[in-house]
C-alpha cells in the first residue's frame, strides 16, 4: 500500500456503480525479462490491493477504493466479460488481505476491511473479516450474467487490531489465518472455525519508525517449511521468523533483504522470492541464498506495470508457470488526466530455465535476458 498515492486519489474517488464491467483493451506487453500482459484495466479511482488464485485458476481481486469491493477476474484470454464484482463490504470502505482457507474450506475466502480516511489513509481499529463462501458464486465471462450469488458474512471485528492487512494460512490443512498488523508491527492469529483471535507475536522488525511511509510496518506475511516470512513497507526489508506449529515464534525474525521497496510478495520455491516492487513499478525475484535479485517483470515505460501491491502464482496447470499481479494504478503529477486505474497483470514465467548459470536456486527465475538489477 502507497499511502502517499492514495491520498491523491481519494480526491478522484467515484463510486462503484457497475455489477459487470465491461471488457477492456488488453493487449499492452511489457518486453524483455519474462512478459507480461494486463489482464483486465480497471476504470480510474479503482486501487486493486490483493488477490488470491481460486482452485479453477480464476483470480479474486480486493480493492481498496474507490469502496471495499472483491471481484473475480477470469484470465481467459476471450472472456467478453473478464472482471465481475463478487460483494460489495458495508461499513467499510476498503478492503485488502485476502487468503483461501484451502484445506478446511475449499474455494471459501477470508479478507480483511477498513475504513479509510483522506487525512490518514485508514482509521485505526476498524479491520474487519468476512468470510466469502465462492462455491455458490456462478457467472458467465461470456456474457457477463450472474446466476448465483457467493455466500458472505461478517466473521469478527478486529477492534484490537491497529491495521488489518496481508494475511496467510498457518498451514494448508489448517482453520488457522495469519493476519499482519501493520500499525502495531504484530501477528494476530484468528481462527476462522471460531471467530476467535489474538496474538500471536510482535517484535521490533514487524514495526516501523518512518513517518513517511504512516509507521506501517510488517505488510505482507506467508508461512512456508516452519517459517514465516514478512516484509516490512517502512523500512523495506523482507525477514524470516522460525515458528512452532501453533505459530508462536521459535525465534527472533532474521532480515534477509534491505533497501527492498516492496509491497505483496510470494514464494516461488523455497528459496526464491516473487516481490511486488511498489516505487520501481517492477516484479522482482529474491534468491534467498545468494542475496541477489532481479527485475522479473515491468520497470518498464510501458505503463503495464502500475503500483504493483501483490503477487501469487497460477494454480493448477499453471502452478510456477504464471505470476498475478495486482496494481493499485498511477498518477503523475500533472494532473487528474494522467491518472489510471488498477489493474491485473499475469506475468509469463513460463521460459524460465533451471538453472542456467549453475548459480543454484535463483537461476529458476534466470534467463538470458536477465540482468543483475541490485546486488546487495
Ligand atoms: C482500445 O483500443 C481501441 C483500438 O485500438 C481504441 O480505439 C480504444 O480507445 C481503446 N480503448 C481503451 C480503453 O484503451
Ligand atoms: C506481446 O508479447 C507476445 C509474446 O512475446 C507477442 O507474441 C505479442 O505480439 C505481443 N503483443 C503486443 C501487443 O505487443
Ligand atoms: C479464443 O479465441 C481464439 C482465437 O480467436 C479461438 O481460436 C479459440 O477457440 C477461442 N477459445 C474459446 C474458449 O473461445
Ligand atoms: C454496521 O455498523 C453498525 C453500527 O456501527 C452496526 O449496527 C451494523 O450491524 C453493522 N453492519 C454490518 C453488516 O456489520
Ligand atoms: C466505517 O465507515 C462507515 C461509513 O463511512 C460507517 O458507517 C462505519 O460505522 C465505519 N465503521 C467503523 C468500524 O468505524
Amino acid at each position: 500500500m502507497h499511502f502517499n498515492l492514495l491520498l491523491v486519489l481519494t480526491v478522484l474517488l467515484r463510486q462503484a456503480t457497475a455489477l459487470v464491467l465491461p471488457p477492456s483493451n488488453s493487449t499492452s506487453n511489457s518486453t524483455g525479462k519474462f512478459s507480461a500482459r494486463t489482464v483486465f484495466q480497471f476504470p480510474q479511482g479503482y486501487w486493486l490491493e490483493n488477490l488470491a488464485v481460486r482452485g479453477n485458476g480464476q483470480v479474486l481481486a480486493t480493492t481498496y477504493m474507490p469502496s471495499a469491493g472483491l471481484y473475480l477476474i477470469d484470465p481467459t484470454p476471450n472472456a467478453s466479460y473478464p472482471a465481475v464484482l463478487v460483494h460489495q463490504f458495508e461499513n467499510s470502505t476498503s478492503a485488502l488481505g485476502i487468503v483461501e482457507a484451502e484445506g478446511t474450506e475449499p474455494d471459501t475466502f477470508y479478507l480483511a476491511t477498513l475504513n479509510f480516511s483522506a487525512a490518514d489513509g485508514f482509521v485505526p481499529r476498524t479491520s474487519q473479516v468476512w468470510r466469502v463462501d465462492m462455491s455458490s458464486f456462478h457467472y458467465s465471462p461470456q456474457t457477463g450474467q450472474v446466476s448465483g450469488k457467493a455466500a458472505v458474512s461478517h466473521v469478527t471485528t478486529l477492534s484490537s487490531v491497529g491495521m488489518a492487512n496481508g494475511m496467510t494460512l498457518l498451514a494448508p490443512d489448517s482453520s488457522h489465518i495469519l493476519i499482519a498488523d501493520s500499525l502495531r508491527g504484530a501477528i494476530w492469529d484468528l481462527d476462522t472455525a471460531t471467530g476467535h483471535y489474538g496474538l500471536s507475536s510482535s517484535f521490533p522488525a514487524m514495526r516501523s519508525d518512518n513517518p513517511a511511509r504512516r509507521f506501517l510496518g510488517i505488510d505482507g506475511v506467508k508461512v512456508h517449511q516452519g517459517s514465516l516470512y514478512f516484509n516490512n513497507a517502512g523500512e523495506f526489508t523482507l525477514a524470516r521468523m522460525p515458528i512452532h506449529s501453533d505459530g508462536i515464534a521459535k525465534g527472533e525474525p532474521v532480515v534477509l533483504a534491505t533497501d527492498l521497496y516492496s509491497d505483496g510478495f510470494c514464494l516461488y520455491d523455497a528459496d526464491t522470492v516473487l516481490v511486488t516492487m511498489n516505487i520501481d513499478n517492477g516484479l522482482a525475484a529474491l534468491d534467498l541464498e545468494s542475496h541477489r535479485r532481479w527485475m522479473v517483470a515491468g520497470n518498464m515505460p510501458d505503463g503495464v506495470f502500475t503500483t504493483p501491491t501483490s503477487v501469487e502464482l497460477g494454480r493448477g496447470e499453471d502452478a510456477g508457470k504464471l505470476a498475478y499481479v495486482t496494481m493499485g494504478g498511477t498518477y503523475v503529477a500533472t494532473g487528474a488526466e494522467d491518472l489510471v486505474g488498477g489493474s491485473l497483470v499475469v506475468v509469463d514465467l513460463k521460459s524460465a530455465t533451471t538453472d542456467p548459470k549453475g548459480t543454484g536456486r535463483g537461476g529458476l527465475l534466470v534467463q538470458e535476458t536477465e540482468t543483475i538489477w541490485l546486488e546487495l
